[in-house]
């Protein structure tokens, strides 16, 4: 786990308390000589309050805070949740603590806990694991927080893992219906009011997400951030502007927004989404709403029990373009390429597609080349797990992949003899942006595939 070491409310920080009050003498209250982290803080509120409270005991008077602290020195706050490491409290110096006290528990600490650090919520979280690849095998998943078989909430990025510790998260026996047809789920009506929601300020943009329904995915700052620099981005956003036709981007595996917000961000007018997670669905609209983006959820199942909100246009922007900023088609990825094909002329060119599913976005590939401009072309970012000592050979082979797909496009649009005097499909970068597991990376593989 790697992220900024600054404690930051409203952004996902890993934060690390200054408790050096606390180290340097035992003694509860003792912040004289230096100013304690919300952790020191909370913990020493919560030791005076449980020696007033249970006065008289020699072993409650002389609990110590140091280890107390040490072990919450890491976690994680996004927005108003407050994420600790699964098992925090039943084990190390808490566990031992509310053993040999049965009359203390935990349940106090936690609001004097979410109080210092100004939150409303707090969380055992753990990771999602991405199974059905050799190299995707992170880590079993438990059960929690949802009715699904693991291998749905696996592909919907189900937060499995999570454990509500404060504050109402939402009914979480709501969360079983899916379409096991087309795997997917929807935001129950019932549940939904009820349902908290995070919000998560990256990078100027805002995230929001029900923790107990879909992931926030934290590791992939390095990726945001690079897209919203990207010259290949902001070379299609300007070759927009100049033709006056704009440009637009494809999402194909949209979350709630992570990488079609960045393309937001960079200046793209149009950006088209997919995603199954009803969920995910609503926190991308939602977070869309935040960041003051025209929203429009295109549902295609006559079956959906579509929410009223879904319906409405969220924001009434005076300098809006024909095509709304965000659309999500909330439905899989493999009606994209068809969707496309019938709705093209209602977008500006699609310059940018974006695959971002691990352990392979393999699935989305020819999706993808089909969505790109026929004329003019553009770029794909493949998401790849990939064995740190295959990754050039893996490049090579994604190249000639996507080179097939392409021929294959070309021929069906009776193009094929257009001549190949500049390369028509070429690796322009590869971005290692984590190691996933030991000897693994996360890869995305910046594809250039010019007009057909
Ligand atoms: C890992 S999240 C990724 C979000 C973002 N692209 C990222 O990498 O941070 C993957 C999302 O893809 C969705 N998903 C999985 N299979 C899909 C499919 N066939 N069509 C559309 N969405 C899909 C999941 O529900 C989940 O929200």
């Amino acid at each position: 786990m790697t992220e900024d070491a600054n404690l930051c409310r409203s952004k996902a920080t890993i934060c690390s308390d200054n408790h050096s009050a606390v180290a340097k003498s035992k003694n509860v209250g003792s912040h004289k000589r230096s100013i304690p982290g919300p952790v020191s803080k909370a913990v020493q509120r919560w030791i005076l309050q449980v020696q007033s409270s249970i006065p008289g005991s020699i072993e409650i008077d002389r609990i110590d805070p140091l280890p107390l602290v040490n072990a919450l020195s890491r976690y994680t706050v996004y927005g108003s949740l407050l994420s600790v490491r699964p098992g925090l409290f039943e084990t190390g110096a808490w566990g031992e603590l509310f053993n040999a006290h049965q009359s203390v528990t935990a349940s106090s600490f936690y609001r004097i806990l979410a109080e210092e650090l100004r939150v409303t919520h707090i969380a055992y979280n753990g990771t999602i694991p991405a199974t059905q690849s050799k190299y995707g095998e992170e880590e079993a998943s438990n059960d929690f927080g949802s009715g699904l078989d693991q291998s749905q909430a696996t592909l919907l990025r189900i937060p499995a893992k999570i454990q509500p510790l404060y504050g109402y998260f939402g009914p979480l026996e709501d969360n079983t219906t899916a379409n096991t047809d087309r795997i997917r789920t929807w935001p129950n009506h019932k549940a939904l009011p009820q349902t908290f929601f995070a919000t998560v300020q990256q990078f100027g943009i805002s995230y929001v997400f029900p923790p107990i329904h879909c992931m926030f995915s934290r590791g992939n700052t390095r990726e945001k951030e690079r897209l919203l620099n990207l010259p290949a981005i902001q070379s299609a956003v300007h070759e927009g502007q100049a033709a006056g036709t704009g440009c637009a981007a494809v999402d194909l595996y949209a979350g709630i927004g992570y990488f079609s917000f960045c393309y937001a961000k960079a200046g793209v007018d149009t950006i088209l989404a997919w995603e199954v997670n009803g969920w995910s669905v609503e926190a991308f609209r939602r977070g869309a709403v935040q960041n003051k983006w025209e929203c429009k959820i295109i549902s295609l199942s006559d079956d959906d029990p579509v929410l009223e909100e879904w319906r409405v246009q969220d924001h009434e922007d005076e300098k809006q373009s024909s095509a709304p900023r965000l659309v999500m088609f909330h439905q899989s990825n493999e009606y994209a390429a068809d969707e496309l094909e019938r709705t093209r002329h209602m977008w500006p060119p699609i310059r940018h597609v974006n695959c971002g599913y691990l352990p392979s976005s393999g699935p989305s590939w020819s999706a993808a080349v089909k969505a790109l401009d026929p004329k003019l072309g553009g770029w794909l970012h493949l998401h790849e797990n990939v064995k740190q000592s295959d990754i050039e050979a893996k490049a090579r082979d994604v190249v000639v992949e996507i080179r097939k797909l392409f021929d294959a496009i070309k021929a069906q649009r009776g193009s094929i003899s257009s001549e190949r005097e500049r390369s028509d499909v070429q690796l322009e970068h590869i971005e290692r942006v984590k190691s996933f597991a030991p000897g693994i990376y996360h890869c995305v593989f910046d594809i250039w595939v010019s007009g057909t």
